[in-house]
């Protein structure tokens, strides 16, 4: 199967069909999502927390991120590859995040674009966000381009913590319209929007002509994005209100090794016969 394009997710989006996201981290769960017919796969810097074991995705670095966006493009399948501008390698400078965004488009021919996080100005201030100037410049060298705005994880200490965006103030809801737009404008191909309320999210997927993908941002939008560990149910306890469980992957997994360890204990794993490997009986008598 060839990959799909921007061309077909397009198509979905004018057919109004929802486009489907999820992330993956390596090639196991890539594949998973490959053989499920996802649209569209998202090598996520939540790799940092939700597999690698850090405590925010501000520890990630380039190289180590390289390395998994490599074995993600290793699955063969239908989705389009995405994948995060990570913390600390872009905010430098914009020739350094130009660099990052080439580095990153070049682990593998299947990465088909970047993600990167963008700011909603505060207040009554009319600056521009640094990543909008920077999501501008990629678009104009065609590198694809997915403007993340709302709840931006990597900004965490910027907005106080893990909130919902645009909910507070008309004021606030109005700066996420304006980003989207400006985003739209700089050319991105498509915008991400992370835990906004939903009347805000369908007021901006009803004025961009771009589709919008939301993580806890209601269903009025044109694609939904989950982590693919949430999806699975692959840590105990509960996942984030935008999230979704959809099996629990911890449980069985330990079950299923507890399983293994208890089998090896009692002596009923390995079986000879069916696990096991013969010698030639008359080499054997050789040997003996
Ligand atoms: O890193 C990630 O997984 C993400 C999604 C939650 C959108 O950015
Ligand atoms: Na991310």
């Amino acid at each position: 199967t060839q990959p799909k394009t921007i061309s077909d997710l397009y198509a979905k989006y004018m057919a109004k069909e929802p486009i489907t996201m999820i992330t993956a981290y390596d090639f196991i769960t890539a594949s998973w999502a490959q053989e499920a017919n996802c649209d569209v796969i998202l090598v996520g810097d939540s790799l940092a927390m939700c597999a690698l074991g850090y405590e925010s995705t501000t520890e990630i670095g380039l190289d180590e991120f390289r390395y998994h966006v490599q074995a993600v493009c290793r699955s063969r399948g239908p989705a389009f590859v995405m994948v995060d501008m990570p913390f600390g390698t872009f905010e430098s400078s914009i020739e350094k995040g130009v660099e990052t965004a080439i580095s990153l488009m070049k682990c593998s021919p299947r990465v088909g674009g970047v993600k990167i996080e963008v700011g909603t100005p505060q207040g009554d201030s009319c600056e521009q966000d640094y990543s909008l100037k920077l999501a501008t410049e990629l678009c104009s060298r065609g590198i694809p381009v997915m403007g993340h705005i709302g709840l931006t994880p990597q900004r965490m200490h910027a907005l106080s913590g893990f909130k919902v965006q645009g909910s507070k103030s008309a004021k606030d809801a109005v700066g996420i319209y304006r980003t989207a737009q400006n985003l739209q404008d700089a050319g991105c191909f498509s915008v991400l929007l992370e835990c906004v309320p939903h009347k805000v999210s369908n007021f901006i997927a009803e004025k961009l002509h771009i589709p919008t993908i939301g993580i806890g941002a209601g269903a009025g939008v044109s694609g939904q994005v989950l982590v693919q560990s949430d999806v699975l149910g692959m840590m105990p306890g509960k996942v984030p209100k935008l999230a979704q469980k959809f099996g629990d992957l911890h449980a069985q997994s330990v079950g299923m090794i507890q399983q293994y360890t208890n089998d090896v204990t009692a002596q009923s794993f390995p079986n000879n016969d069916k696990n096991g490997f013969k010698i030639k009986e008359d080499i054997w008598y050789e040997f003996l």
